[in-house]
């Protein structure tokens, strides 16, 4: 079966694996070697907020996009420690992660939390990549769907998504991230049919969805042959150049 969507996005999620100055080589060398990448595949990078501007001066004029990893909802204030989605904006910032399972999960983010920065995103210009998947308990105890669903409801329940903006989702079950377990292909694409169903009735837009969890160069191809998976996101492989290299150009092929 061909895709449900035109475009594929590989995006790279740098976590705070990298200090300041490899994070800033990593993103010349991407610039530098990423190239000839064919126009329906689009290419992000989510660096710490540290290394946010550094990185997003290094790959201008190139084809990589640079996203944030997390923003505040507030667009300025007193808010000691928080970098809100308008200053991303302002310096770049294309995307947004929303709601990472890092972030829901060691730093306690409420899906009503989720939803204030989903919304500040959009009203800061950015394209918000919400992410959402189930624990490891919920999977073993079979209410995977369930969790998935509440979190893909609150997240878009009465808003209507903006024309002029990309409609991306991540599907990443907590278990599967950084611990070399994937979710299996065919898992994930029927995860990934259920929340494109469901995220179509609640704002009458089509989801791109990708997926996220251990994805390897040797595994990518095996998701991106999936009719609902539009791309993915990863973490550990993104973050040195030889697995990112390898990653891009099995998509590339697989294209
Ligand atoms: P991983 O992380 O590729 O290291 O499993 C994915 C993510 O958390 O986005």
């Amino acid at each position: 079966m061909t895709s449900v969507n035109a475009k594929k996005y590989l995006f790279a999620n740098w976590k705070m694996y990298l200090h300041l100055e490899p994070s800033v080589l990593l993103a010349r060398e991407f610039k530098n070697k990423l190239t000839n990448i064919p126009e329906d595949i689009q290419i992000a990078v989510f660096p710490s907020a540290l290394a946010f501007a550094a990185v997003s001066d290094a790959l201008k004029d190139s084809p990589v996009f640079v996203g944030a990893q997390n923003t505040y909802w507030v667009p300025e204030g007193g808010y000691t420690g928080e970098v809100s989605a308008e200053m991303f904006a302002r310096s770049g910032a294309q995307y947004a992660l929303v709601g990472h399972s890092e972030r829901r999960h060691q730093f306690h983010e409420t899906n009503h939390e989720v939803r204030l920065k989903l919304e500040a995103a959009l009203a800061a210009g950015l394209t918000p990549v919400l992410c959402v998947g189930e624990t490891a308990a919920e999977h073993k105890n079979g209410t995977a769907r369930e969790a998935v669903e509440v979190q893909v409801r609150s997240a878009y329940s009465d808003l209507a998504w903006p024309t002029n903006r990309p409609f991306i989702i991540a599907y990443e079950p907590v278990w599967a991230i950084g611990t070399g377990n994937t979710c299996s292909p065919v898992g994930a694409e029927k995860m990934a049919g259920q929340i494109t169903n469901l995220a179509r009735t609640l704002t009458g837009a089509l989801p791109a969805v990708l997926y996220g969890g251990s994805v390897r160069p040797e595994n990518v191809a095996t998701f991106l042959a999936e009719p609902h998976l539009a791309g993915v996101l990863v973490g550990g492989a993104s973050a040195k150049l030889d697995s990112w290299q390898a990653i891009v150009r099995a998509a590339v092929t697989a294209d």
